[in-house]
């Protein structure tokens, strides 16, 4: 996620701006850049790679002084990671430089209009039309200028913005990306988190959706975007730096499970137009043309392909094969030009899944990658990339990631549905559900504390069976996945139906069952296979719709969502099934964020 700094202070040497900046590196990031105003002029340097080597770019001026400057970390979004495309970004007259995080929707529709008017672009990002757009308000008052130039943008933003003819000033401005102001005796510090804060002051303001701030050494003035002066509480913040890059919780995989709602909204910016999904990364593709899908993915991202599989088999004609990618490449796989191959890999690394890309390829499969970092290898080795946008995981599990896959594997399966002419009123339905799905977020993460209290009573089981049928069968897969990953806990994942086969021979009133079952199409079938279970004295944890009175007849424990159409549960489910696993790893004293044997990119087979 791309990270932005900003100081004014009589006694800052741009030294200090790359120093703050460094604080934000946790972030994740592949290129940085810097520009200040010095002489009357803003001079700008950028470069690929780590902070040292912009560091190294201007060795010479390090202990200069700057009244006023800008910094970003830049993880891509539009444009591949190279300097020109590293922000901060400039207008034509080279005076105003501005710095920016989140995705502006219409930059295509502002470029071309800019473009006429005879703007120049120097890169392919989204964000130097915000730079021309301030330039084309600007007549003497850059706050003006930020102002009436925000209005036209669409999408989401946190940006930091400074002109040559105004150095005692930055002026900052929020929507759907934070931004955070520390207000230090001498130095005014604006920044995307509060860790590069701490330094100066722990008071700080945290701005507001729709804020604009001018920001002068010492003080800070707040204005809504419709042109009202507010007030913002100055907060007392406690925490260190280790707790701030946290923000403020205990370890990576929590903050990012509780960031889900914000990766869901980020997924869907820029696909959804005129009330219909609409990708533009895949525009030229004909879905009404193609035969059969081809997925291959690992791990986590194979059970979200398993749920496309399951989403767009049910609701249109196509065949979609999904197959682990450590199999698929060493088969004889029936996948020709009339076969579309979606490769699933958050970290776009995974080497059984290139391989596997390498061999559709070479089968004459069109190949599109889902994953989460621009320019990585799977997206170099793709005829075309859907990004998830989801700002860079630490924790090595998957979390945040699987929900921004299921997301645009949502999407794609509705844009896929309505091409093959399948639409109808139940896909209307899922779609204005997974609009509102944010929302929806928020009040399942408000149950943490109480999944923490479940946890408690079953951390010193030994095994457990995740079980679920249909859309729930994913979600075992992955509820399973997660609790042995980070708790070491054996945990195996079944569809339901299958437990009669072999695996309920291992139950017992050690052998606790998690299962997945919603009140969905398959709900009753779900019951039955529970009160198979239970009459082998093992402990169940339900996880089901809220209201769901029935399932007390089956379940020792009842874990609940709100009740969304069936195909939306494998969404709505993945923030339990993960707060679950969390938490009792950390009740047993692991480190979920680096649980032992695992790395986040796997790029050995
Ligand atoms: C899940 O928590 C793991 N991190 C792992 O299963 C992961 O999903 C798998 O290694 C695939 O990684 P990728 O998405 O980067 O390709």
């Amino acid at each position: 996620m791309c990270g932005i700094v900003g100081i004014i202070s009589d006694e800052t040497k741009t030294a200090d701006i790359i120093d703050s900046l460094k604080k934000l590196e946790y972030r994740g990031y592949d290129s940085s850049g810097i520009a200040f105003v010095k002489d009357g002029r803003i001079e700008v340097y950028k470069s690929v790679g780590k902070i040292e080597a912009l560091k190294n770019s201007i060795k010479n001026l390090l202990d200069e002084k700057v009244e006023v400057g800008i910094a970003h970390t830049r993880w891509a979004t539009h444009g591949q990671p190279n300097d020109i495309n590293a922000h901060p970004h400039t207008d034509c007259t080279g005076k105003i430089a501005i710095v920016h995080n989140g995705i502006i929707e219409n930059f295509r529709e502002l470029r071309g209009m800019l473009e006429a008017l005879g703007h120049k672009f120097k890169s392919d990002t989204d964000t130097e039309v915000i730079a021309h757009l301030i330039e084309e308000e600007y007549s003497g008052d850059l706050f003006e200028a930020v102002m009436k130039a925000i209005r036209k943008l669409d999408g989401a933003y946190a940006i930091g913005v400074i002109h040559s003819d105004h150095p005692d000033m930055i002026v900052a401005a929020r929507k759907g990306s934070p931004l955070v102001i520390g207000i230090g005796e001498d130095t005014t510090i604006l920044a995307s988190d509060v860790t590069p804060i701490i330094r100066y002051t722990k008071d700080v303001i945290f701005l507001e959706d729709g804020d604009v701030a001018l920001l002068k050494k010492g003080k800070v003035e707040i204005y809504r975007s419709s042109g009202e002066k507010v007030e913002r509480r100055v907060q007392h913040i406690n925490w260190d730096e280790s707790a701030a890059e946290k923000g403020g919780y205990d370890h990576f995989m929590i903050k990012e499970i509780m960031e889900e709602p914000m990766v869901i909204s980020s997924a869907m910016t820029g696909r959804v137009r005129s009330g219909r999904v609409d990708i533009p990364e895949i525009k030229e593709i004909d879905f009404s043309k193609i035969r059969r899908i081809n997925l291959v993915a690992c791990g986590t991202s194979y059970h979200a392909a398993l749920f496309f599989k399951y989403f767009v088999e049910f609701h249109t004609d196509l065949d979609v094969l999904v197959e682990v990618s450590s199999e698929f490449r060493y088969r004889k796989p029936h996948v020709d030009k009339d076969t579309l191959t979606i490769a699933i890999s958050q970290s776009g690394e995974t080497a059984d899944t290139l391989e596997s890309i390498r061999l559709a390829k070479r089968l004459g499969s069109r190949i599109i990658a889902i994953t989460n970092v621009v320019g990585s290898t799977i997206t170099r080795e793709s005829d075309i990339s859907i990004m998830m946008n989801s700002g860079p995981e630490i924790g090595v599990a998957a979390t945040k990631t699987y929900v921004a896959q299921l997301t645009v594997l949502l999407l794609l399966g509705l844009q896929i549905i309505e091409q093959r002419g399948f639409w109808a009123g139940r896909h209307e339905k899922i779609f204005d559900t997974l609009l509102r799905l944010p929302e929806v977020f928020s009040s399942i993460l408000d149950s943490s504390d109480r999944i923490r209290e479940i946890a408690e009573d079953f951390k010193d089981y030994n095994h457990f069976m995740y079980i679920g049928r249909g859309y729930g069968y994913p979600t075992a897969l992955e509820g399973a996945l997660k609790l042995k990953e980070i708790s070491y806990i054996h945990a195996e994942g079944y569809p339901a139906g299958e437990l009669k086969h072999g695996p309920i021979a291992l139950l017992d009133e050690n052998f606790p069952v998690f299962a997945i079952a919603p009140q969905d199409s398959l709900y009753q079938k779900m019951k039955s296979n529970i009160m198979e279970c239970r009459a082998r004295n093992a402990k169940i944890i339900a996880l089901t719709t809220s209201e769901n009175r029935d399932i007390l007849q089956v379940a020792d424990i009842i874990l609940e969502v709100p009740k969304v159409p069936e195909e939306l549960y494998p969404l709505v489910m993945s923030p339990v099934i993960q707060l679950f696993a969390y938490h009792v790893a950390v009740l047993k004293r692991h480190d979920p964020d680096k649980p032992r044997n695992l790395a986040k990119s796997v790029t050995v087979e």
